[in-house]
């Protein structure tokens, strides 16, 4: 029995009650000691200044934000001619010394909970290979291994989890043997979490003892940098750069020389990634300048005239889709702690299981609650310099969101294979395909058999044939 903390429960309950939030001891008396001290470590946790705060702006004050006048992104488009290819090539020279000296680490985010996606579970435990079934955690092990033995650089790899799933992603990893990584290479990092609440800003219980928390947003990733030690670590390994992506696209590339030699290359502190937005309605971000800086729009904060608007050639205005891929510079993490640069939190309203007021679980069908999130792309207007480079979708962005139809494992596996089909095709193999143009078997290649294009060429004996379903496995 923790009485120190049993002895603080008048005082936080002063707190609570201050802040418009006393109903979190609705149950108190029926609850047993343990659970009064779950109770009291987690409100003893809770900012309920910056709570009160949040639902003073973001849930009860609905007036909406005047939409700001918006300019495309500079974007540096893919190649188009002999100069766009021989800037690539430098960028490339540039990134490969990068890499071959280790300054350049892979950070994913993986602290979301892929509830869209309906899987129990971290999303990164989910089994895409379309041959091979390997999680997403596996293929993205795989490709930053390939990556390690072709560069001579041991870099770690930075997971950045949340308290909803840091200990089954830890777990899931050892399990996994930490996917053939050395396991002082790989390290986990938690973001922080902030309590949900229904739509008239009172704070959601999950159950009689249990605060209904939900992560911080991947923004989280910056304070979380800087807070579990690990800017220190990446500082004291040499490391410079940091290459972030999201856990749930099944193209990326954790270590892209290209995209970090044109980072460095253009003196940046805070670089991305874009493709063509597929359609006006597609639901990514968009690269804005607004008030002259640098900045994504999310989906759902585009006018609808925004959103269809078009250039003088017909195409889309605001075309460059956030695919959620920066080079992020160590010392641009350690200048924003230092000057206490924030990111602005967001609203997003969402479906929260919770308890009722007669203390019944409520599965709710529509959104019922409110969850404050801060997200990566907001630091971008903080960044003294940023590149903004056109990648293509069909090479680095598939991602798994929904659990059908579009961004789904159904589409992901599509994507991979159709890559991994482009590859075997552009090494001369004939990949046999239906009447309808689809793939007739089921094509992987694992990052160990080959990274990429040019290493499958290279791999490949002549007469390779397809015939069957393919996994190019490696070791
Ligand atoms: C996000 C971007 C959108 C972009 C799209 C590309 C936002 C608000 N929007 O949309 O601009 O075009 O991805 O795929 O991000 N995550 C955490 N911690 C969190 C929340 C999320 O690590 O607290 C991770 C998740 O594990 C996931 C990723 O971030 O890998 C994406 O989060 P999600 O909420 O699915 O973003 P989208 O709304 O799909």
């Amino acid at each position: 029995m923790d009485v120190s903390l049993l002895a603080r429960e008048p005082d936080l309950r002063a707190k609570a009650e201050k802040a418009g939030q006393g109903h979190l001891f609705l149950w108190w008396p029926e609850l047993g000691i343990a659970e009064k001290e779950r109770l009291l470590r987690q409100v003893a946790h809770i900012d309920f200044d910056l709570l009160q705060e949040l639902v003073r702006v973001l849930v009860l004050d609905r007036t909406k934000e005047p939409l700001m006048p918006l300019e495309p992104a500079p974007v540096v488009p893919l190649p188009a001619d002999e100069k766009g290819r021989r800037d690539r090539q430098r960028a490339r020279q540039e990134g490969e010394a990068l890499l071959r000296a280790g300054k350049v680490a892979p950070l994913v985010a993986a602290g979301g909970q892929g509830t869209r996606l309906g899987f129990e579970g971290p999303k990164g435990a989910f089994p895409i290979g379309p041959v091979s079934k390997a999680c997403l955690f596996r293929i993205l092990a795989e490709r930053i291994l390939a990556v390690r033995r072709r560069y001579g650089a041991a870099v770690p790899w930075y997971v950045l989890t949340s308290p909803t799933n840091d200990r089954q992603t830890r777990r899931f990893f050892q399990e996994q043997g930490w996917f053939g990584l050395p396991k002082e290479d790989v390290v986990f990092f938690q973001q922080g979490a902030l309590p949900a609440v229904d739509l008239a800003g009172k704070i959601l219980l999950e159950d009689k003892a249990e605060v209904a928390m939900s992560p911080d947003g991947h923004g989280g990733t910056l304070p979380a940098l800087w807070k579990s030690g690990v800017l220190d670590d990446m500082e004291r390994r040499g490391i410079e750069e940091i290459s972030y992506f999201q856990v749930d696209n099944v193209l990326v590339p954790p270590l892209d020389p290209v995209f970090a030699g044109c980072h460095r290359l253009g003196g940046a502190e805070m670089s991305s990634k874009v493709v063509r937005k597929a359609y006006p309605e597609e639901k990514v971000g968009v690269f804005c300048l607004r008030e002259g800086k640098l900045a994504v729009v999310e989906y759902s904060d585009l006018s609808p005239e925004q959103m269809h608007a078009t250039g003088p050639d017909g195409t889309l205005r605001y075309w460059a889709g956030n695919i959620a891929v920066h080079m992020i510079r160590v010392d641009f993490v350690r200048r924003l702690q230092a000057e206490n640069l924030r990111l602005p939190f967001h609203r997003a309203e969402k479906k929260i299981r919770c308890i009722g007021a007669d203390g019944k679980p409520v599965v709710p069908d529509k959104p019922n609650g409110v969850k404050f999130e801060t997200f990566i792309f907001d630091a971008l207007p903080l960044a003294r310099r940023s590149v903004t480079l056109e990648v293509s979708r069909k090479e680095e962005f598939s991602p798994v969101k929904n659990a059908r139809g579009v961004d789904s494992p159904e589409s992901a596996q599509r994507d991979l294979m159709e890559l991994h089909a482009s590859w075997l095709e552009d090494a001369g193999v004939s990949v046999p395909r239906k009447p309808d143009g689809s793939l007739a078997f089921r094509i992987e290649i694992s990052p160990l058999f080959a990274l990429d294009r040019e290493e499958l060429k290279a791999r490949l004996r002549s007469g390779f044939r397809v015939d069957r379903d393919l996994y190019l496995s490696g070791s």
